[in-house]
């Protein structure tokens, strides 16, 4: 297939252009580098020995996305492009509905007039809001609980809306829960702008020593140890499984929403220990209050990503560890050394 990956240069869209281009994908990447480098293109080439085309645009310029799709043939489209961090959301709201909603919508109009039907949508497991029941299956509530999370909820309404009144789309709506990890290369991983809100990423920057401990946000949630569960994915597993969705796009009736998830969860002092098994010493953490916001437990019931996609995750909680740490000591300062 040819297909554009918007966001392509990010940290799961540049996993999975590697896994794409191994699938004998033609690839070709939209992206402004608001949140990513361009060397994650010249590391994708050092992989898998093919560069993507690369368009450096705003997925918000109507006429530069019209121009694209009349210069390619586009089978489908997997849309990564988007703001994500969820604390910014909540300040500066009208930022995430502006970029996430009209940049989809912009890429919806030209999809549709050039009859190109097929989409794989970034959606996230933030939609379940605070679960009540785990593991989450597909059928569970939806709901948002910051302006992110409304918007990955409204685009995910947008596409059923538009699935049912137009039997040409195909939609398949991928529901991430935790991506964590790297490339087993190291050479593309994660590369947050200043202090990384995630858990991974903060580790790994403690274990590099660019910050001086982990704040455990809360030890009293009513879990094995106190501490929060999440659905930790390899982002090499989680490309994967956009490269299934892409297998199966075209038999898809409407729009489909699929997690993808290993179904294991782990607490956040597990995954301490885990890393701290992966780099061989331990890793300075305290016990702080708890985040505002954050669930006790979420992990995935990932069984209709292995009936519909035939796809399961591969790599555990160690590979994870291992692999970020590899991405993270290898590239200190993320795309600006190595
Ligand atoms: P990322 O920020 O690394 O990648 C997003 C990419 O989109 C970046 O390269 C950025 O430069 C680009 N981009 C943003 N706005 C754009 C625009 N208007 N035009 C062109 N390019 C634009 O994020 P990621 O972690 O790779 O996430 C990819 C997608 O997956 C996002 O939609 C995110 O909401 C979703 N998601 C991520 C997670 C996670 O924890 N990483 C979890 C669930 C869902
Ligand atoms: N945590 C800490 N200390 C930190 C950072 C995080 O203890 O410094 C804890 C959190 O309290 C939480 C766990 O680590 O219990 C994971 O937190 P993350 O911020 O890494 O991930 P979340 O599960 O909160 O959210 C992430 C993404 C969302 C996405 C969601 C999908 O940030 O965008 O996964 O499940 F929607």
């Amino acid at each position: 297939m040819k297909i554009l990956v918007t966001g392509g240069a990010g940290y799961i869209g540049s996993h999975t252009c590697v896994e794409a281009i191994k699938a004998d994908h033609e690839v070709v990447v939209l992206d402004n580098f608001s949140n990513s480098s361009g060397i994650a293109l010249d590391r994708i080439a050092e992989i898998t020995g093919v560069r993507p085309v690369v368009v450096e645009a705003d997925l918000l310029d109507t006429p530069v996305v019209e121009k694209l799709f009349k210069e390619h043939s586009f089978d489908a489209v997997i849309h990564f492009a988007g703001f994500k961090a969820v604390g910014e959301s909540v300040s500066e709201p009208w930022k995430y509905f502006h970029n996430n909603l009209v940049s989809t919508l912009v890429l919806l109009d030209v999809m549709r007039a050039n009859n190109v039907f097929n989409l794989v949508f970034s959606s996230s497991a933030t939609v379940y809001g605070d679960p009540e029941v785990v593991p989450i299956t597909e059928s569970a509530p939806l709901s948002a609980l910051n302006p992110y999370g409304r918007t990955k909820l409204w685009i995910e309404d947008m596409l059923r809306d538009i699935a049912a009144a137009d039997s040409r789309w195909h939609f398949i709506l991928l529901r991430y829960f935790n991506p964590a990890g790297a490339h087993e290369s190291g050479l593309i991983g994660e590369d947050p702008n200043g202090i990384p809100n995630n858990l991974m990423p903060y580790i790994t920057q403690v274990a590099i020593g660019k910050l001086k401990e982990l704040t455990v946000f809360g030890d009293d949630y009513p879990t094995r140890d106190g501490t929060c569960i999440r659905d930790y994915i390899h982002v090499s597993d989680l490309a994967e499984g956009h490269i299934s969705a892409l297998d199966v796009i075209e038999s898809v009736k409407g729009c489909i929403p699929i997690n993808l998830g290993t179904g294991e969860g782990y607490t956040v002092l597990e995954l301490v220990h885990a890393f701290e098994r992966a780099i061989g010493k331990p890793l300075p953490h305290k016990i702080g209050p708890r985040r505002p916001g954050d669930s006790a437990a979420t992990f995935a019931d990932p069984s209709l990503a292995l009936e519909l996609l035939g796809w399961k995750a591969k790599r555990g909680i160690d590979e994870i560890c291992n692999d970020a740490w590899n991405w993270q000591s290898k590239n200190p300062n993320g795309y600006q050394t190595r």
